[in-house]
């Protein structure tokens, strides 16, 4: 199995079961695993009953396993902070106030959210080394998925950024040629060394997403979830990623034979229905469904974590 695997789809089909049950099935096979999470409801805690932060912690009694929960606003203000203080150490004092503005603005915009957390992703995914395994607990549906095409979008962008402000210095140079010294060189240019470090950091997560990383989607055995999935797997390919399976969630128990009071009979006929969206999703869908999991009497956490760990049948 690749390094990263992501594990997507809506909000409460199972994401967070998913990667947890897992990353658990990881560690127990002896791979030293990390679990990333950037559910701001910080659902691992509640899977492990253990708080979690932005750096990668152990998971107690569990050997191999940690977990580092990112939470997207606090790496939104991370992000404007840090754009602020490398861009106010380019700048003139008098234009400080007005580039700070325009950065809190720009942080406003849609996808600046997705834009500070992709940063994060790319940090975690180049301090890989002491894993052999990182789970992300995300969506590649809506903006997850914009922020999959950021390296494509953003590689074009910065080229013809860094060409303009190579021209630009070629121009000072050459105007500061009477001088004795040229009042600006490309050696050692502050603007065009950011450019290109965050060239190479897009470069870097788009070959890792198409090279070291699989997708799956887990989905709900309902015709919303599955027509969310066709789009997640749509868009996914959009961008050259190939979603590797399907893990169906929350199906519904079947009652035996003799249950044919009202309770039973719900079941059996719900259990019918869950059969029709099971058959479109096994002969529908190029992904093989990896997983069948029936919804527990409780959520899934403790002892019933390995036996959902034990049903998925992905690859460690
Ligand atoms: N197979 C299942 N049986 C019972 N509860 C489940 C099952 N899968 C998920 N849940 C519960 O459903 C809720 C949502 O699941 P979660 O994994 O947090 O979804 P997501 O991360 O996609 O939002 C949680 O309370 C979780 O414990
Ligand atoms: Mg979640």
């Amino acid at each position: 199995m690749e390094r990263f695997v992501f594990f997507g789809g809506k909000g409460g089909v199972g994401k967070t079961t998913m990667s947890s049950a897992y990353g658990l099935k990881c560690a127990r096979s002896g791979l030293e695993t990390l679990i990333v999470s950037t559910d701001p409801a910080h659902s691992t805690a509640d899977v492990f009953d253990q708080e979690f932060d932005d750096e990668p912690r152990p998971v107690q009694g569990i050997d191999n396993l940690s977990v580092m929960e990112i939470d997207p606003d606090e790496e939104l203000e991370r992000h404007l902070m840090e754009t602020k203080r490398a861009m106010g150490d380019q700048v003139s004092p008098a234009m400080v106030n007005e580039i700070d503005r325009q950065i809190e603005m720009a942080h406003q915009t849609p996808g600046a959210y997705e834009a500070a957390l992709f940063d994060r992703f790319i940090d975690v995914m180049r301090d890989a080394d002491p894993y052999d395994r990182i789970v992300f607990d995300t969506s590649p549906t809506g903006g997850t998925l914009r922020l999959l095409s950021l390296p494509k979008f953003l590689h074009g962008w910065v080229e013809r950024l860094l060409h303009k402000r190579q021209q630009s210095v070629k121009l000072f140079e050459r105007a500061a040629i009477g001088n004795q010294e040229p009042r600006r060189m490309m050696e050692g240019d502050p603007i065009i060394a950011r450019l290109q470090e965050r060239k190479e950091m897009f470069e870097f997560a788009n070959e890792t997403l198409q090279e070291e990383a699989a997708f799956y989607l887990v989905v709900n055995p309902d015709q919303l979830s599955i027509r969310e999935t066709r789009r997640a797997i749509d868009g996914l390919a959009d961008h050259g990623l190939t979603v590797r399976g399907l893990a169906v969630n929350k199906l519904t128990p079947e009652p035996d034979d003799d249950e044919n009071g009202r309770g039973g009979r719900f079941l059996r006929e719900r259990v019918a229905t869950e059969r029709e969206r099971l058959e479109e999703l096994h002969g529908t869908f190029d992904p093989p469904v990896v997983a069948e999991i029936e919804t527990r009497v409780r959520e899934v956490k403790g002892s019933l974590l390995d036996e959902v760990a034990a049903e998925l049948d992905v690859a460690v």
